[in-house]
């Protein structure tokens, strides 16, 4: 099993990464979490395939299980989905030390979350992820949160799991398509932070379709020391948490101009570190090459780095001010300043994002 450990000044957990890790999964809540109750919320595409694992185990650790299937998709990460689960919470007496299991992706996780950070004004919170995007960023850092209409993610919390549980074997059973966008974030974080690990997954790509075993631990344990030095260094995101957006604004940005479901946040998140790196080679911040490189590895794991169905520059750009991230109205970006270093940067002139947006039409 690989751990890795995330200390923060007020609590500390594990992540522990295994094939097969959800039959551990009772043991280890009840060593974190000991308690007569528990409840495990689980997406309900993923409950069908590996949920039952995950029940068995928590019931032979001798846990009271309240069990429920959570409607997946980005539609039911909503206040309203959140009266629903308080309601099965209340209704099944969950107490305050009683811990909250989540099962799923990222949709899922931030919603079950936000409702573990509110229930009874907090209850633990185990995080059990099944999407590579999932592992390698969400389930680690304690944001939860819901959309509105008005944007997502815009009401939420900082709420800390007491254990993530990373079962590989889960990505057995998820699409290829889920496969490549949890690729994208990774190679994020080896944009951001770590030069080898790019070159690691440029070498180790076949193994990682292959669905290795030993390929996929070493994959989330990498990306998730990653995730978990840089929430380690700044919980709040008061700094270099936001490295974790690069490419983000513009992907942002495509997300809510493209029709529902056009590019997945991994697709948008691949044009947008494209995007990025083009304007960080036009501001001579980084050589060319650096650019190529990303290309040839998006485009060999099939991500894509051209988008044909890009609305007009000028609805993408007002899009971009309109981004939860923006500061004194001005648009940040993350560009590189090599591989595996980034900078925040404030004052890039909307002709250079404009050009950087016209690079990606097909
Ligand atoms: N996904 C970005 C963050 O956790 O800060």
């Amino acid at each position: 099993m690989a751990v890795v450990e995330v200390k923060l000044p007020h609590h500390q957990y594990e992540v522990r990464i295994e094939p097969g890790a959800l039959r551990s999964l009772g043991g280890w809540v009840r060593d974190v979490a000991p308690h007569a109750q528990a409840a495990l919320l689980g997406d309900a595409n993923v409950m069908q395939p590996h949920g039952e694992a995950a029940c068995q185990s928590l019931i032979e650790a001798g846990y009271q299980l309240t069990q429920h299937a959570v409607p997946p998709g980005e539609d039911h990460k909503t206040l309203d989905q959140m009266r629903g689960l308080y309601d099965v919470l209340l209704d099944n007496r969950l107490e305050r030390r009683s811990p909250v299991i989540v099962l799923g992706g990222g949709v899922v996780g931030d919603t079950v979350g936000f409702v573990a950070a509110s229930y009874l004004r907090g209850v633990p919170f185990i995080q059990c992820p099944t999407t590579l995007l999932a592992m390698v960023d969400a389930s680690v850092g304690g944001k939860v949160g819901v959309n509105v209409p008005q944007g997502k993610n815009l009401i939420g919390a900082f709420w800390q799991p007491h254990l993530v549980v990373i079962d590989t074997d889960t990505l057995k059973t998820l699409p290829p398509r889920e496969l490549r966008c949890g690729l994208a974030e990774c190679l994020k974080h080896g944009i951001i932070r770590d030069g080898e690990l790019f070159e690691w997954i440029d070498a180790n790509l076949d193994r990682i379709n292959a669905l290795e075993p030993d390929a996929l631990v070493e994959l989330v344990r990498r990306n998730v020391q990653i995730k978990a030095n840089v929430v380690m260094a700044d919980e709040r995101e008061a700094g270099e948490r936001a490295h974790l957006n690069f490419g983000h604004t513009f992907a942002h940005a495509i997300e809510a101009t493209s029709g529902y479901g056009v590019y997945h946040h991994g697709e948008a998140v691949s044009l947008g570190m494209v995007a990025a790196m083009k304007l960080a080679v036009d501001t001579q911040r980084v050589e060319a090459s650096l650019l190529d490189q990303t290309v040839q590895l998006l485009d060999r794991i099939g991500l894509p780095t051209k988008a044909d169905s890009l609305v007009a520059t000028e609805q993408l750009m007002q899009s971009m001010r309109m981004d939860k991230k923006v500061a004194d109205g001005r648009v940040r970006l993350i560009l590189p300043d090599r591989m595996g270093a980034v900078s925040i940067v404030n004052d890039t002139p909307d002709e250079a994002i404009e050009a950087a947006w016209e690079s990606l039409r097909g």
